[in-house]
């Protein structure tokens, strides 16, 4: 064999060498990453695919489905991937709420839930083994969509961060009236407390029940004597109570919950039988002349009774059925219930941010706002979207309001201070037990004070606190 030759065969065996030993290298490596993927416990290098279902728990449910089944609708079209409504049934959360404390303690959460915006969102930290860590802090995605500016995503912030992202803005402290029952006594629309107890005194005395309220989800009868609280204490004394930081002795509450014990004495005698659905239906058919609520009751007449006619307070045409206004003494100020969405860190989260996402974006809440009676947290999308002539009229009530509160009956309290208020106020309406009831206020706000300051959060951030007021543990945050 010549020199070259052989030189030639050295060169070959050391590419064939050389090839060998990285496609060992290479082969091993590959092996091992691969089996490391597999090993229970160890997570794979590369992010789990999207799911083509989640769920979404929420207690839209029966006659309040509209709206969501829209959105939905709409977001799996758009993405692909399918929600699965689990609605709890029971207005304002009643029983949604504990259900989904429930998955969370048992370490099932679902991938997105309904929440308001408040304290009612450090209830589901508490339930959670990492506290906040276990949910997603969605301010980047707030941002994302143009929403984070907002005054509803200002007032949402929990010390400067969002985990309860909103996706509209209902109110409270309405009023709804039916105009026929109300003509036939000669009553005009009640602009203060004293109206109404006035209004209720003539009805009474005719036989008619006169304030609607409603035992059956029990939030109607809470949210009655929040708004004559309102009325009485005015919006400091109420942000005071949703802090704990009022005192229990103050007189605004003796003032608030003697009014509410006279207005309590003329529901229709099966209020408790009746749930917030029932009740309007109640005031609709001339079963008496008001029931107090949130404008999800604007909703319920737009999708459910389309030949009901609705006006306001400020146009009360001839053929208007039902009227809306503030709650007597209550006129310039909104009391705020901020439906929101808050996600759970777990293997759905991305999917649960991405639903969260639409939702609260302006496509989302152009969907959803309309049929639910609330109004959109975008101060630029134009009014001509609602249907109703409720909702325009809130954009403007809204806009040109001088207090904005959040509605201690949705969201403002703690879960478990909110459940003893809202079986106590059932119960004094029932029994008529002020002891009882002064002394569950006083719990109340008691706890609302210890829960907050052991928190240590507020609402709103440092530089803009939520209505101005920071509560004197902010300052450790
Ligand atoms: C509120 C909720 C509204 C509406 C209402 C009646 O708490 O924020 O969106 O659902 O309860 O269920």
């Amino acid at each position: 064999m010549s020199r070259l030759s052989r030189a030639v065969s050295r060169t070959i065996v050391w590419i064939l060498i050389s090839v060998i030993v990285t496609a060992v290298v290479v082969g091993s490596a590959t092996y091992l990453l691969t089996q490391r993927a597999l090993v229970p416990g160890v997570a794979p290098a590369t992010p789990p695919a999207m799911p083509t279902k989640i769920t979404f728990y929420t207690w839209w449910a029966g006659l309040e489905r509209f709206a969501i089944d829209a959105l939905i609708g709409n977001f799996t079209s758009k993405h692909g991937i399918s929600v699965e409504k689990t609605a709890v049934p029971g207005g304002a959360g009643v029983n949604a709420k504990f259900a989904i404390i429930a998955l969370i303690m048992a370490g099932k959460p679902p991938a997105a839930f309904q929440v308001h915006c408040g304290p009612e969102m450090i209830s589901y930290f508490l339930a959670s083994p990492n506290k906040e860590k276990d949910f997603v802090e969605l301010t980047n995605v707030a941002k994302e969509i143009d929403l984070i500016n907002t005054p509803p995503a200002q007032a949402c912030l929990l010390s400067g961060r969002l985990y309860t992202i909103p996706v509209n803005l209902h109110r409270a402290n309405l009023i709804f009236m039916n105009k026929q029952v109300l003509d036939k006594y000669g009553i005009n629309p009640p602009t203060t407390l004293d109206d109404l107890v006035r209004a209720c005194s003539t009805l009474k005395a005719h036989g008619v029940p006169c304030m609607v309220q409603a035992g059956a989800d029990l939030f109607t009868v809470l949210h009655l004597w929040e708004q004559i609280f309102l009325a009485v204490g005015g919006p400091n004394k109420f942000i005071q109570f949703m802090y704990g930081t009022l005192s229990p002795t103050d007189d605004s509450l003796r003032r608030a919950t003697d009014i509410f014990l006279t207005l309590s004495d003329t529901f229709p005698g099966n209020w408790l039988a009746l749930d917030w659905t029932s009740a309007v239906d109640t005031l609709i058919k001339r079963g008496g002349a008001f029931h107090v609520d949130g404008d999800w009751a604007v909703g319920l007449i737009y999708n459910v009774y389309p030949d009901v006619k609705m006006c306001t307070i400020d146009n009360i045409t001839p053929d208007c059925n039902i009227i809306i206004a503030p709650f007597p003494g209550t006129q310039g100020v909104y009391n705020m219930v901020i439906d929101a969405v808050a996600v759970p860190v777990g293997p759905e989260s991305s999917a649960g941010v991405l639903f969260a996402k639409f939702f609260a974006s302006k496509d989302g809440q152009r969907i959803f706002n309309p049929l639910k009676g609330s109004i959109a947290d975008y101060p630029d999308i134009e009014e001509t979207i609602y249907p109703t002539v409720g909702q325009r009229w809130e954009v403007k009530e809204y806009r040109e309001s001088k207090y904005q509160v959040f509605s201690l009956t949705h969201g403002a309290l703690f879960s478990d201070v909110w459940q003893k208020l809202l079986s106590g106020a059932v119960l004094l309406a029932q029994t008529k037990n002020t002891d009882l009831w002064y002394s569950t206020l006083s719990d109340a706000i008691k706890s609302e004070y210890d829960l907050w300051s052991g928190s240590g959060y507020f609402m709103g951030s440092m530089e803009k606190p939520f209505a101005g007021y920071l509560p004197p543990w902010a300052k450790k945050s």
